[in-house]
């Protein structure tokens, strides 16, 4: 009950973006349809205040797939699971709740926790109590909406993606078996598999489960109906979606195959370690120049200073990565060019510009590393979430709360733009767009025309793999 009025507050003040899918209630205000319309409409009216007035949601019903997964499951309501992402930039917690609905068994999400602590876990490769301390304060955000009669039966999980994947092997285990220790005392519902690091292979599927189960796709034989998931996060990226037969034979090693809802499903995913946006930063950044890094060792202070062609010759901005200092400056033989304003007088304007040409050179260098391609992702609808979504609203190609459709094509315009543009407020996104549209085109083989949707947020819900992952836990134990 207390999640439920948390719940209505969460949504009116629902301040992020969010997709919402097309609801029951919307085809209740289409005029003029022939009487056997209307009666269909007035029946669906007539569900959907059942619904209501039992505190369901609407968009839920009649989903038979949910109706057999419920079922499958036996599960009593309500019930909650917390999630642990520990990303390389971040660690998030994600506390669900469900329940099982009275009228059809359909198994709904109702609500979820969502709070992000920075920087990472792998951050404290040299203080791992400190790493594990961290995550106390987020098992302690989750504790709040929990009742503590329900935390015993309560699963909590922690994965751990590319960051820690990148650790060398004995600092990541240190790690882990620091925040093994607090999970013990918890009090939730703990195993000895219950902090682990998270293969890209789960990471991808539990994803596309996410998008495709909040968007109402995962329906019986149609596979065609599905979405494909991008998911582009700070060390690797991952591709997730399921191809046309005769995309399945050639590339079998990247095929798993899923039961979601009793449908089995061919699933490929592929993640491409390295080419998260801060991954490739790094190795764009760092193209062609013979520095000597040691990752992961503190540098006392001191910083790497970086040149590179992707920066603007009047920026000089810190950044870290993998536990190293950077200053990160334009080339020593920056290039001026006479840009056409749009001021008032249309006064022609001299400035320090990116070379564009160089740049792009640079990072298809990079991206053409990637080997195996995704074949046959273009006969899918797209979705591109986390990092996708997050630069283009920087550069307002899409609206921040309400998400929005873009073209592959419109990241190289709004490429070449940026990279015209001398911005010390965003110094990376000249770089960070021309990665994002090579990745796409060249590393994934999509079309300039090809759409991709961006929302960070479907009807409310974060869009993460961590909802698949609960629902993996909740199905299979942990
Ligand atoms: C699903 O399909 C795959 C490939 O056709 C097959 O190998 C697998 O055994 C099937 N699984 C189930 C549970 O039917
Ligand atoms: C700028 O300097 C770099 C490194 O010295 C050199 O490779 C490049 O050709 C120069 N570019 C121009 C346009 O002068």
């Amino acid at each position: 009950m207390e999640m439920r009025k948390r719940k209505l507050e969460a949504q009116d003040g629902s301040s992020n973006n969010h997709y919402t899918a097309p609801r029951a209630t919307k085809t209740m205000n289409r005029p003029n349809r022939t009487n056997i319309i209307m009666i269909i409409i007035i029946g669906i009216a007539v569900l959907v205040y059942i619904g209501i007035s039992m505190g369901l949601k609407p968009v839920r019903m009649g989903s038979k797939a949910l109706d057999r997964l419920a079922f499958s499951l036996n599960l009593q309501k309500p019930f909650y699971a917390v999630i642990i992402d520990a990303g390389s930039t971040g660690s998030r917690v994600l506390a669900f709740s469900f329940h099982e609905s009275i009228i059809n068994s359909n198994l709904i999400l109702d609500d979820e926790l969502f709070e992000q602590i920075k920087p990472g876990l792998s951050s404290f490769a040299d203080n791992p109590a400190k790493g594990a301390e961290s995550l106390e304060i987020l098992i302690n955000k989750a504790k709040t909406v929990i009742p503590k009669s329900e935390w015993q039966h309560t699963p909590l999980s922690m994965k751990a993606t590319a960051g820690l994947r990148l650790l060398p092997k004995e600092k990541a285990n240190k790690l882990l078996e620091e925040c093994e220790k607090v999970f013990q005392n918890s009090g939730f519902l703990t195993s000895k598999n219950s902090v682990s690091i998270m293969d890209g292979t789960d990471e991808g599927i539990f994803s596309w489960f996410t998008v495709n189960f909040l968007l109402d796709r995962l329906t019986p034989q149609s596979h065609e109906n599905t979405v494909a998931a991008l998911d582009l996060g700070g060390g690797s990226t991952q591709v997730t979606f399921a191809p046309d037969s005769n995309h399945i034979k050639d590339q079998e090693k990247h095929i798993f195959s899923i039961n979601a809802f009793n449908n089995n499903i061919s699933i490929y995913t592929h993640s491409y370690l390295g080419m998260g946006l801060m991954a490739a930063r790094k190795a764009i950044l760092t193209y062609g120049q013979n520095l000597e890094i040691e990752e992961n060792t503190p540098s006392a202070g001191s910083k790497v200073e970086i040149r590179s062609e992707c920066i603007n010759p009047i920026i000089s901005t810190d950044w870290s990565y993998g536990g190293v200092n950077y200053v990160v400056k334009g080339p020593l033989n920056g290039t001026h060019k006479v840009v056409k304003t749009q001021n008032f007088g249309g006064v022609d304007e001299d400035r320090p510009v990116v070379r564009f040409a160089e740049c792009l050179q640079i990072v298809r260098n990079y991206v053409g590393t990637i080997v195996n391609k995704p074949l046959g992702l273009e006969n899918r609808e797209i979705m591109a979430f986390s990092y996708y979504f997050d630069r283009a609203t920087e550069v307002g190609l899409i609206d921040p709360f309400a998400g929005g459709v873009v073209t592959v094509g419109t990241f190289l315009k709004q490429a070449t733009e940026s990279c015209d543009y001398p911005n010390t407020d965003q110094p990376f996104i000249c770089l960070d767009l021309t990665f994002i549209y090579v990745l796409l085109r060249d590393g994934f083989d999509l079309q300039p025309a090809t759409k991709l949707q961006l929302y960070k947020k479907i009807n409310s819900h974060e869009l993460s793999w961590a909802l698949g992952a609960a629902f993996n836990i909740l199905q299979n134990g942990l």
